[in-house]
């Protein structure tokens, strides 16, 4: 059966200063529902690739396409409409958060962005968020500060499902926090795509990880796809050296399955 594409990149190239390509005609597809893998080096360029497929950074060259149509334009109202539907959840999970402000404000700001009230009310809608995540309404009334590392990547998470959305991009979600703390947000990842039917881009440096959560998996190397596969085929047998010494960089399984 033919994938049923959510996002695809199509030749995606961006360029700083001086024609220094970061990335260098990277065109993949993720099905919805699917969550593709996205591993490399520092540097080699996934973030950027990932920013671009959310139109946070603007392509030097190629396109993004979105349901086979092309992604607006930043900042266009078109573009305002699709952001709601696509969210990031970046690997910092300390810097993501404004410290200023309480869990209640951090999750309502979606809301307020979008102008949009929750059907069910605001008040019963955040402490939903915060249940879906596994945490407890009291929570609303806490700053940033009172929580631990894995309690604030689940705000962020819950915080990025505020408006319902389809596709999120996880950017080294959990490579700041402690093995057995990533391991159950990686968990947490797992029930709530089965739960939402969320299509993921998930990027990391463990290919153990990838092979726990991931379908697909796309390989970078300066800027380029090197490789992209079922997960478990990669994994069990890369094409490239370059993937092998990924393979055997990263030590055991971190999550128990
Ligand atoms: N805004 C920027 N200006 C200039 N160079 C950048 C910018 N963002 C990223 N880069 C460079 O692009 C390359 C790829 O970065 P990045 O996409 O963050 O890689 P990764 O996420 O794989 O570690 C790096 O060399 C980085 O320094
Ligand atoms: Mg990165």
């Amino acid at each position: 059966m033919p994938m049923d594409v959510l996002v695809e990149a199509r030749g995606l190239v961006k360029e700083y200063g001086a024609g220094r390509r970061v990335v260098d005609d990277v065109s993949f597809a993720i099905g919805r529902g699917e969550t593709l893998g996205l591993v490399g080096e520092s540097g080699s360029g996934k973030s950027t690739v990932a920013r671009m497929l959310l139109r946070l950074v603007e392509p030097t060259a190629g396109e993004v396409r979105y349901e086979g149509g092309d992604l607006p334009a930043a900042g266009s109202q078109e573009m305002r409409g699709m952001r709601r539907r696509m969210q990031i959840v970046f690997q910092d999970p300390y810097a993501a958060l404004n410290p200023r402000m309480r869990v209640r404000e951090i999750l309502a700001e979606p809301f307020s962005i979008h102008r949009e009230k929750p059907v069910e009310g605001l008040a019963a809608r955040l402490a939903e968020m915060l249940r879906t995540v596994g945490m407890e309404e009291s929570a609303l009334e806490r700053f940033p500060h009172e929580f631990s590392g894995g309690q604030r990547q689940r705000i962020n998470i819950a915080r990025a499902l505020a408006l319902r959305p389809e596709f999120l991009v996880l950017d080294e979600p959990v490579s700041a926090l402690d093995v057995s703390v990533g391991a159950q947000v990686v968990n947490l990842l797992r029930e709530l795509q089965r739960e939402y039917g969320l299509t993921y881009l998930f990027i990391s440096h463990s290919m153990p990880l990838v092979r726990y959560l991931c379908d697909r998996v796309a390989v970078m190397q300066g800027g380029r796809l090197v490789e992209l596969g079922d997960c478990e085929e990669v994994c069990d047998s890369p094409r490239e050296e370059y993937t092998r010494k990924l393979i055997a960089a990263t030590p055991e399984m971190p999550v128990s399955v």
